[in-house]
Parts: structure tokens; C-alpha cells; sequence
């Protein structure tokens, strides 16, 4: 579906590269690593919003649709949450559902600066979820949450991915407990020192 060939990434240093992998239907990726080791920038070269690297990205269809939930929800602030669903393509009659299906009730009518940051991140999902993406991207959506609103929405992201098998995801994380959860391969970055591992590799011996 997607395939990336990085041969390397710079900004006034090298961060990513040499890596390669696929993206195929249905496959849920997860980019691991700590803080600073080229997470969101791997994630932006995926979304095709970065080409200034060397190497190759091919996808498979030019209509391939990907959502990317960024790390900040990035929500319009002038916006109520009803306008930034059908902003995002949400039908009018569709965003009470839509926002139930992220958990969320009588929220429509607020501003996002009312809503806490695991509500805003919840809207986020929603909104990312409105274009019906083939490719879903994360970008560390449990960060900076208290334990249980963590968990609470890890379930939830696990709950809508298994309502969908035929959608690729691509998290990043640097929890490698979220990777553990919601992924099925893992790619592990490492400063300087990338380590590639397949997606067809297991979880379990790409855990070793
Ligand atoms: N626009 C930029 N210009 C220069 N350096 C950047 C830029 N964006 C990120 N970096 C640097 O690249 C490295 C990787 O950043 P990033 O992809 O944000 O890491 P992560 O998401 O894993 O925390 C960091 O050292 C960061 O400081
Ligand atoms: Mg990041």
C-alpha cells in the first residue's frame, strides 16, 4: 500500500536513515524510540508532507487517503467541535454519532479550549476518522494524559481499529507498552543507530 525507502533524512545532522518498510492493508505499525530519535519526522515523510530527503516513497494508489492525528490535536480554536467534524467531512446529521463513537457527549456545541486534552484528542480521532483514511497516523496520541485517561483511550483506539481490519495504522510511541497493544510490527528508532525490523516480523521477536 505504502512503501518507503529512506535513505536518509537531515536536518543540520542526520536523523533517520538508512531504513525501509511497507505499509500493507490492515497492518498497524509502530514506531518506537525515545524522545528526539525522528518519530514525527519518519511520520511526516509517511503522510508525504516532508519530501526533503533522499530515498524513494511509492503508494500504491493515487487516492490512497491517510488521516494523521498529530501530536498537538491541532483543532481550529475558532471552531466549535461540530464545525471542525464536518470541516474534516463529517455530515451534519452524522457528528453526534461520530463524537459517541470517541466517547464523547454533548460536546458539539463547545470551543476546543473548553475541552480538556484527552477530550480534545478524542475530537482529533473523530475528525481523523471523517475522511474514512485507508492509513490511520498517530503521533504519541496517550502523551502528557494521567494513567487512566491513557488507558481509557488506548482502549478506545483499540476497540475502533478492531471494528476496522481493512485500516493500516502507523503509531508512534515512545511507550512501548501502547506499541505492544495496539501494533502488530514494530520499527525501532534509535538515535544514530536505527534498527529495521520488518513488518512481517513477529511482535514477539522483534520484542527480544
Ligand atoms: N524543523 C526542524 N529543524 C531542525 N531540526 C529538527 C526539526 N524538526 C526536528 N528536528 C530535530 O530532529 C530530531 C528528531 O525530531 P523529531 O522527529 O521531532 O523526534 P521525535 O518525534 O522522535 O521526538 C530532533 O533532534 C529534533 O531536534
Ligand atoms: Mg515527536
Amino acid at each position: 500500500m505504502l512503501e518507503l525507502k529512506l535513505e536518509s533524512k537531515a536536518y543540520d545532522r542526520r536523523v533517520l536513515g538508512p531504513l525501509e518498510f511497507r505499509i500493507e492493508p490492515g497492518q498497524r505499525l509502530a514506531l518506537v524510540g525515545p524522545s528526539g530519535c525522528g518519530k514525527t519526522t519518519l511520520l511526516n515523510i509517511i503522510a508525504g508532507l516532508d519530501s526533503d530527503y533522499t530515498g524513494t516513497r511509492r503508494v500504491q494508489r493515487e487516492d490512497l487517503l491517510i488521516a494523521y492525528m498529530f501530536q498537538e490535536p491541532r483543532l481550529l480554536p475558532w471552531r466549535t467541535v461540530a464545525q471542525n467534524l464536518v470541516l474534516a467531512g463529517t455530515g451534519e446529521a452524522s457528528v453526534d454519532a461520530a463524537l459517541a463513537e470517541v466517547g464523547l457527549h454533548d460536546v458539539a456545541h463547545l470551543y476546543p479550549r473548553q475541552l480538556s486534552l484527552g477530550m480534545a484528542r478524542r475530537v482529533a480521532l473523530a475528525r481523523a476518522l471523517a475522511i474514512k483514511p485507508d492509513l490511520l497516523l498517530l503521533d504519541e496520541p496517550l502523551v502528557s494524559l494521567d494513567p487512566p485517561t491513557a488507558g481509557q483511550l488506548r482502549q478506545l483506539l483499540k476497540a475502533l481499529l478492531a471494528e476496522r481490519p481493512w485500516l493500516s495504522m502507523v503509531l508512534v510511541s515512545h511507550d512501548p507498552v501502547d506499541a505492544q497493544e495496539l501494533a502488530d510490527s514494530w520499527l525501532s528508532l534509535e538515535p544514530k543507530n536505527e534498527r529495521v525490523l520488518l513488518p512481517s516480523e513477529e511482535k514477539t521477536a522483534s520484542a527480544g
